[in-house]
């Protein structure tokens, strides 16, 4: 099975297990980590709306616990109309453990449709310069 299979399989998994209570939009995301690893998770809400995480956030969250550092991929998998690109917070999010290699991969619940790097979505992150 390839990585982006893989990735597409546990996303999806997660994504069964997310908590949207709210808007109704379950969010599936899943790292393919430089060790190897894979880390998934879901959209979290809250009653208090800022209080909700997204899907790529639980994805890192893992992935550092775990003691991996650095995203080779990551694939975000939702349903509905429109594919989602992630946040402009989960970008920034992502940028932080990426480097210009760095995939992310945008899925529905079937298939990959879109593919780029994170230069291509998020081409002038916040960048410390102290
Ligand atoms: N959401 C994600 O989990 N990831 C994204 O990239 C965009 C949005 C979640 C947040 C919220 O729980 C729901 O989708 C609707 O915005």
């Amino acid at each position: 099975m390839k990585i982006e299979e893989k990735l597409l399989e546990q996303a999806l998994k997660a994504r069964k297990n997310a908590y949207a209570p709210y808007s109704h939009f379950s969010v599936g995301a899943a790292i393919y980590a430089k060790s190897g690893k894979i880390y998934a998770s879901c959209n979290v809400e809250n009653v208090s709306f800022p209080c909700g995480t997204c899907a790529e956030a639980g994805a890192i969250s893992a992935m550092i616990a775990a003691g991996d550092t650095k995203i080779k991929a990551i694939l975000v998998a939702s349903s509905g109309k429109n594919l989602i690109y992630p946040c402009g917070a989960c970008l920034q999010r992502i940028a932080e453990f990426s480097d210009e290699k760095t995939k992310i991969y945008l899925a529905n619940t079937k298939e990959i449709c879109k593919t780029y790097t994170l230069n291509e979505l998020l081409p002038h992150g916040f960048k410390e310069d102290i």
